[in-house]
């Protein structure tokens, strides 16, 4: 695994290894009276020799005992204070985001060109999270379909294979719609103590956008195939329910739904928490 140093300041390195140079002191400090006392002659120059030596020995020690340490740079994350955008989604961090869920949709895995088409079709509904590096935290993908394409969609006749550019609606007329699919999320690295809290940054960011976009003051429907376990577990936490079986479908995944009001949107912010400080909504 990758790591990075962590490098503490003068005090601080002092500091961490003080436990060290404080034993090897006063061991040092034990031999050397002792050692004096016996071969030169006990007395007040001896002990204060003694004690200049075990403190040089001890801030030695100290000092390379507490020079840094290797950690994965996944915790430096989490660690350290947070600054991120969600923002529309660069064509290439989109690409990137598809290519990264690869392996784990396998022949699942839409193809980042048709991906492009629907992106091209509303680029806001293609979100990013992004660190101060413009490195990809996490991105979320939230689409109008036709109702009739929703309708076919959500009985199991159709599959997301089946979404084409054309058919993907633009800002203005999504957020007419009744119900909106959520079409794909993913997190860096997920998993582990970073992981989850950049899930935790991109569950807050997609309830700043729904909120922004839809209002909610009238309820929406959200629909969600999730095709992993770990996206079903998350949208099972967010409270969505089965709407049809995977055995009734054509793409053998079980199609989850969700209705949000201003009520329900409350509650689930609540529970996530407020990540204002750590993250900057821009929505265009
Ligand atoms: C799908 C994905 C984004 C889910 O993220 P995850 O970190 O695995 O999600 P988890 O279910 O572990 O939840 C993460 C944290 O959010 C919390 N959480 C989940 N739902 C929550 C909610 N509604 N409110 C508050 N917190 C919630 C969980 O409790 C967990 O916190 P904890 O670690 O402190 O227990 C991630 O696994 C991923 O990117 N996977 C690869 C791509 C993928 O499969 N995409 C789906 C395509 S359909």
């Amino acid at each position: 695994m990758r790591l990075k140093r962590i490098y503490p300041g003068f005090v601080e390195r002092l500091g961490a290894g003080l436990r060290s140079g404080a034993t090897a002191g006063e061991a040092t400090f034990l031999v050397l009276a002792a050692g004096l006392a016996i071969l030169v002659h006990p007395g007040v120059y001896v002990f204060g020799a003694a004690v200049i030596l075990s403190v040089l020995i001890g801030l030695g020690f100290a000092w390379k005992k507490g020079k840094g340490t290797d950690i994965p740079p996944q915790f430096l994350d989490e660690l350290s204070d947070q600054n991120y955008t969600c923002q529309p989604c660069t064509a290439a961090n989109l690409r990137a985001a598809t290519e990264t869920v690869r392996p784990l949709f396998g022949r699942e895995n839409i193809d980042a060109d048709k991906i492009e088409q629907w992106r091209l079709k509303n680029p806001q509904g293609f979100m990013e999270i992004v660190d101060t590096a413009g490195d990809l935290i996490a991105c979320f993908v939230v689409i109008g379909l036709p109702n009739s394409f929703m309708q076919e969609f959500s009985a199991g006749g159709l599959t997301e294979q089946n979404i084409t550019g054309e058919r993907v609606l633009d800002m203005r007329s999504t957020k007419k719609q009744p119900a909106i699919y959520i079409s794909g999320i993913m997190v860096k690295d997920p998993g582990g103590t970073a992981g989850s809290v950049r899930a935790h940054y991109l569950i807050w960011s997609m309830l700043m956008y729904l909120k922004h976009h839809f209002g909610l003051k009238i309820a929406r429907r959200f629909h969600a195939v999730p095709i992993t376990d770990m996206s079903e577990r998350l949208v099972k936490n967010l409270g969505f329910s089965i709407k049809s079986q995977a055995d009734d479908r054509k793409d053998k995944h079980n199609f989850y739904s969700l209705n949000v009001d201003l009520a329900a949107w409350k509650k689930l912010l609540c529970r996530v928490g407020d990540f204002r400080a750590g993250c900057k909504m821009r929505y265009k």
